[in-house]
């Protein structure tokens, strides 16, 4: 049985989409981000459709709120069982300016390191002394295809931040695997979700469906379908992977 999926920064799009399916599945879920109204928003869907959610504000980069988040789940669902690391800054004010490194500023980096890294270290530390009281659970980390790939040749703070995702589900993986904690993450390729829809880059769509061998752009339905399969016993022999979700973009078997 579920009892509390930790969700953060899941007010719109692919954490959305996830914190639904989650409660479709019987999960309790806490809807984290830093956009409370956003959160509140998601946890509503959910409670109108018979679910079990609330919603909670935090910032990944302030350790305070994410511990603050972590208390109010176990005061509300008595227990936590899985995390799903979601959130980003993607702002213009920050990924907006992240060009490439003769011309991103320093603050860029620090920011998105900040958020992008060091918000998942600070939820997963608050997390996992209680996924091992549990006797386990499971985390599931948010990368992207830029971990691994030069794309446009642009974002490289993006970029460096998705790769220490990965390297630190691996680290997370393979040092509390044998208490029962898994750790996956999933990078995603193009995505509709609200932020990609009213930034509407064509050009970029058009990039993606002439390389991708697929026949549409991403939905945060299809992210969705693979963090519940992840988070859930299902998966339990599936640790320290990172899966490509994306189409296609980026195939490494
Ligand atoms: N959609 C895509 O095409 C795509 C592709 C590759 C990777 N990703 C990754 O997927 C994840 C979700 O992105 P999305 O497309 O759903 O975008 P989104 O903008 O809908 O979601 C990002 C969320 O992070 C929250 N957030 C930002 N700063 C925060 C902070 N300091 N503290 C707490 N929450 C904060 C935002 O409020 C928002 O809800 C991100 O990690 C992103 O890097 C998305």
């Amino acid at each position: 049985m579920l009892r509390a999926r930790l969700l953060r920064s899941s007010a719109t799009g692919i954490g959305a989409g996830t914190a639904i399916r989650l409660a479709e599945e019987g999960a309790n879920v806490v809807v984290g981000d830093i956009n409370l109204p956003g959160a509140q928003t998601t946890a509503t869907k959910i409670t109108e459709r018979g679910g079990s959610a609330i919603a909670v504000p935090f910032d990944l980069a302030d350790e305070s709120s994410v511990n603050a988040m972590v208390a109010k789940t176990i005061e509300e669902f008595g227990a936590v069982q899985g995390l799903f690391n979601v959130g980003a800054d993607l702002s213009p004010g920050n990924l907006g300016r992240d060009k490439t490194l003769l011309d991103t500023d320093f603050d860029v980096w620090q920011r998105t390191l900040d958020v992008n890294v060091v918000g998942f270290v600070r939820t997963a530390r608050a997390v996992l002394p209680h996924l091992l009281a549990n006797g386990g659970g499971s985390i599931v980390n948010t990368s992207s295809g830029a971990a691994v790939s030069a794309t446009d040749g642009k974002r490289p703070a993006y970029g460096a931040s998705k790769s220490a995702v990965n390297a630190l589900t691996r680290h997370i993986a393979k040092n509390w695997g044998p208490e029962g904690v898994r750790c996956n993450g999933v990078m995603p390729g193009l995505v509709m979700g609200e932020t990609q829809q009213e930034q509407n880059d064509v050009q970029l769509q058009k990039m993606f469906l002439s390389h991708v061998p697929t026949t549409r752009l991403g939905r945060p339905g299809d992210l969705a379908a693979a963090v519940a399969f992840l988070l859930s016993d299902d998966a339990e022999w599936i640790n320290g992977q990172v899966w490509a979700i994306d189409g296609g973009a980026n195939m490494r078997a």
